[in-house]
């Protein structure tokens, strides 16, 4: 996931905790919104001289419902008619969008970035973003063997967020030393070329139809697929979501002994969203997985020092 899922996450478990979460729309988006859409708007203008780009938003003083808000907040969302179609249909209609801008701020990973975006730096935002609150250092979290899929890896649980960011880095073969080139990180055009090739494979090998890539039913999978990656690591899942039913019912989770592990398939379809609103989308997910963390020997995850390569100032 990228920074704005982890950082979604972030926000939700704080919101939930210290009862923010009925705070209005816009109210809340605007701190997030830092990826200066505001420059959009002259940039398309400039370059292709046609009418300046209008994304797809939140209405106004609008008050989502705060248990899936910050996941899925189609009740708030301008174009809430498409959160129940196909995004495969939804893309169609709409060829020269990127469905981050049609779909923007639908949830808290769901903004459009710009024209432009610079996934090096995004990515290394990311990462501390998610340090808050629960990271102690490198190597600190409870080592964990995933067990999934008749496929076993091993790393270290430092963050809440690991659980997923390590197994889905890992199936997508975005982790360093996977065979994704680290140079991407800073070419643009080759990144989105390898995220294009790698949308590819997925649907060669899963084949999602249409129906299967309903906006909505992708975007409450989020939530369950953190607690089913917490599930297949065979680690407990924090209390508030533990709690929370639009987490645990769709994951199938009543206790870490009790519970459904992730299917590869699932991550693949989560990863396919992204592809099939934009190859620059499904490009920041592999720039913030590729930066993070490393496969070593013995099929364990590593992160930041333990890789070849660690971003500036992480
Ligand atoms: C995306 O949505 C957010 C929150 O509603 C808003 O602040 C931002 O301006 C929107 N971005 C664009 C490009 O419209």
């Amino acid at each position: 996931m990228t920074f704005m899922a982890r950082h979604a996450f972030l926000v939700f478990l704080i919101s939930l905790t210290f009862g923010l979460a009925d705070d209005t729309c816009g109210e809340t988006f605007s701190s997030h919104a830092s990826d200066s859409p505001m420059f959009l708007q002259t940039d398309l203008h400039a370059h292709k001289g046609t009418q300046p780009q209008q994304c797809g938003g939140l209405i106004e003083g609008c008050i989502g419902n705060p248990l899936t808000y910050f996941n899925n907040n189609e009740i708030c969302h301008t174009n809430q008619a498409d959160f129940s179609r196909s995004i495969v249909e939804v893309m169609r209609e709409h060829p020269d969008e990127d469905g981050y801008c049609h779909f923007n701020g639908s949830a808290m990973y769901i903004f459009y970035p710009g024209p432009n975006p610079d996934y090096a730096a995004n990515a290394a935002r990311g990462i501390l973003s998610l340090r808050i609150p629960t990271y102690m250092g490198l190597n600190t979290g409870p080592l964990v063997t995933y067990h999934w899929e008749g496929e076993t890896v091993s790393t270290h649980v430092d963050a809440d967020n690991y659980a997923l960011d390590d197994l889905y880095g890992f199936f997508l073969g975005a982790l360093q030393n996977q065979g994704m080139d680290t140079k991407a990180l800073f070419d643009p055009e080759a990144l989105e070329e390898f995220s294009r090739r790698k949308c590819e494979q997925i649907q060669a090998e899963y084949q999602f139809r249409d129906d299967e890539l309903i906006f909505k039913d992708i975007l409450d999978m989020n939530l369950p697929i953190l607690a089913q990656c917490h599930c297949a690591a065979g680690i407990p899942l924090s209390p508030v979501l533990a709690l929370n039913p639009y987490v645990t019912e769709k994951a199938g989770y009543r206790s870490p002994s009790d519970c459904k592990p992730v299917r590869k398939r699932e991550l693949a379809r989560h990863h396919y969203m992204k592809c099939v609103l934009g190859y620059k989308n499904s490009a920041f997910d592999l720039a913030y997985l590729h930066a993070r963390a490393c496969l070593l020997p013995g099929n364990r995850i590593g992160h930041l020092s333990e890789c070849p390569y660690k971003p500036e100032g992480v």
